[in-house]
């Protein structure tokens, strides 16, 4: 099961509430991952993470350009990097058991990797932008 965890906070709000709701949808592919799943239900799931991320990064990408933030380009693109392995996995996987194992370890990467080390990046420019803003006379 994946977990969400307060060193895993971003903004307070909404691309947090996303993360919980990723990581919910992810824990129900896990779920389904077991011997009787229905393939069906498995794949209904598979489409709503896939969707879901797509939407999330658009989210995070508006939030981001509206900061100015200096590391867009950087960050887009580990985005693009996500969804073409996604793109990759459901058009090039040759059973249900294979993109299972695949999405699986894509989603421990981007809990482990991109939440804890890109997403991080936001969290402490857009604080560091709150704090100088409370600073000012
Ligand atoms: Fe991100």
């Amino acid at each position: 099961m994946f977990k969400w965890t307060t060193e895993m906070r971003i903004d307070d709000g909404q691309i947090d509430d996303d993360h919980k709701e990723l990581i919910a949808i992810a824990n129900r592919v896990l779920w389904l991952e077991r011997p009787n799943r229905d393939a069906d239900e498995l794949k209904m799931v598979i489409r709503e993470l896939y969707d879901y991320v797509k939407y999330h990064f658009g989210r995070e990408e508006v939030l981001m350009k509206n900061l100015d933030y200096p590391d867009f380009e950087a960050h887009h693109e580990k985005h693009e990097i996500i969804i073409r392995s996604m793109n990759y996995y459901l058009t090039e996987s040759h059973h249900m058991g294979e993109i299972l194992s695949n999405f699986r370890q894509l989603v421990s990467k981007w809990v482990t990797g991109h939440i804890m080390e890109d997403d991080k990046k936001l969290q402490r420019f857009m604080d560091a932008k709150v704090d100088s803003f409370l600073k000012k006379d």
